[in-house]
């Protein structure tokens, strides 16, 4: 059997240095595929020719394109990942799905509004096109180490789920779908949510809040909690784990990147993550060597759209709930985000960046 043909809409360029205006994550997917012996890089295509060809030069990569349409219509390619900021990957992942690949492989978070997620999410769906979102601390020790402590019972019956980060939709993304990493990813029941826009602030192109709260119940029972901005410092964990016998804290104080209260004692346990850390090492080339396996036997990838889409609709609704200052009962039908919405609508009037 051939290998499986791969392209790359969005290269990044990787000599700039990585912050929220780019990271070149084309770059770490490559190094992903490259690692595989039935995956052949062979096409890319961005808006800028200096980037497109210094990713091709970099990776190995033959053909070069301007746009994602000339590169969909002139490659017959099993796989593409998707490495464009987050407005683009919605109208991107569904021509790539229309276009008849089997796989692709996009960017966190998801879309920029709520029904774009959906839309993506059907189209491949309905045309059986694997896609899955870029969610890669699944394979991350710190975080495997933490469910498979909860999963034991070290911390009795999980209560609730606690993390911190600058804001909801572009690293919390990252955050609640760790959630449903620890919780057997159960779609949540219902979400209150309140936000603090005053200051515009963008994220890789998209509006994110200054600071807000979430509140959350899943189905199960199980509670989520999250705080950002100003607020994140009282957690004073990336990610905690609380359950009626104990605690684990996964990006503690000090660098500890995972410890334990177990059994009720009052003492935390340093538990070694064998020099894996909240980035890496080796976390996204783990998760495409998943997908590509995955996408072989059929199964369900760790990275599904279906998992992707339960910490999406959180992360909408509690833009919703502070809209319409209420509890947001879940299924979420709004199609918008309702931050972008509010600033639109003058609702919210953030003073311009300094
Ligand atoms: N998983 C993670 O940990 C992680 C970390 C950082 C960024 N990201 C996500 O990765 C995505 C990409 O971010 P990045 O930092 O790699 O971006 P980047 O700015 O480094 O690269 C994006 C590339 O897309 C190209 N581009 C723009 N419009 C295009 C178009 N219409 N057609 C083709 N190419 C186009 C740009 O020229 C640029 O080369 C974002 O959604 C971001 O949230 C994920």
């Amino acid at each position: 059997m051939g290998k499986l043909k791969v392209g790359f809409i969005g290269t990044g360029n990787k000599n700039k240095r990585p912050d929220g205006m780019g990271y070149a994550m084309a770059y770490q997917h490559a190094s992903g595929y490259n690692a595989l012996d039935n995956c052949e890089l062979v096409a890319c295509a961005d808006i800028s020719e200096e980037n497109g060809q210094a990713f091709a030069e970099h990776n190995g990569v033959s053909n070069v394109y301007l746009t994602h349409t000339e590169m969909l219509a002139k490659e017959d390619l099993d796989i593409v990942s998707v490495c464009v900021w987050p407005k683009l990957h919605a109208p991107m992942v569904i021509d790539c799905a229309v276009a008849g690949v089997r796989a692709i492989h996009c960017e966190k978070p998801m879309s920029d509004t709520w029904k774009a997620a959906r839309l993506m999410a059907q189209e491949c769906e309905r045309r059986g096109v694997q896609l899955t979102f870029n969610h890669q601390r699944r394979f991350g020790k710190p975080f495997s180490m933490a469910r498979d402590l909860a999963k034991a019972g070290e911390i009795g019956e999980l209560l609730r789920l606690e993390t911190a980060c600058g804001d909801i939709y572009d690293y919390g993304t990252h955050y609640i779908d760790m959630f449903g990493f620890y919780n057997d990813d159960f779609p949540a029941k219902w979400v209150m949510g309140q936000i603090d826009y005053r200051v515009e602030k963008f994220v890789f192109g998209a509006t994110v809040e200054n600071q807000a709260i979430g509140y959350w119940e899943y189905q199960n029972g199980v509670f989520g909690f999250i705080a950002t901005g100003q607020g994140s410092r009282g957690i004073g964990a990336d990610n905690r784990l609380i359950g009626t016998d104990g605690i684990i804290e996964v990006g503690a104080p000090d660098k500890v990147h995972l410890r334990i209260k177990r059994n009720n004692s009052t003492d935390w346990e340093v538990i070694d993550t064998a020099g894996e850390h909240l980035h890496g090492p080796g976390y996204i080339e783990r998760a495409i060597a998943d997908l590509i396996e995955a996408l072989e036997t059929g199964r369900e990838p760790e990275l599904s759209a279906r998992r992707a889409l339960n910490a999406t609709e959180i992360i909408f609704a509690c833009y919703e709930s502070s809209r319409r200052r209420a509890r947001v009962d879940l299924p979420l039908t709004i199609d918008d985000n309702p931050l972008v919405s509010m600033v639109e609508s003058g609702e919210l009037n953030p003073k311009p960046r300094s």
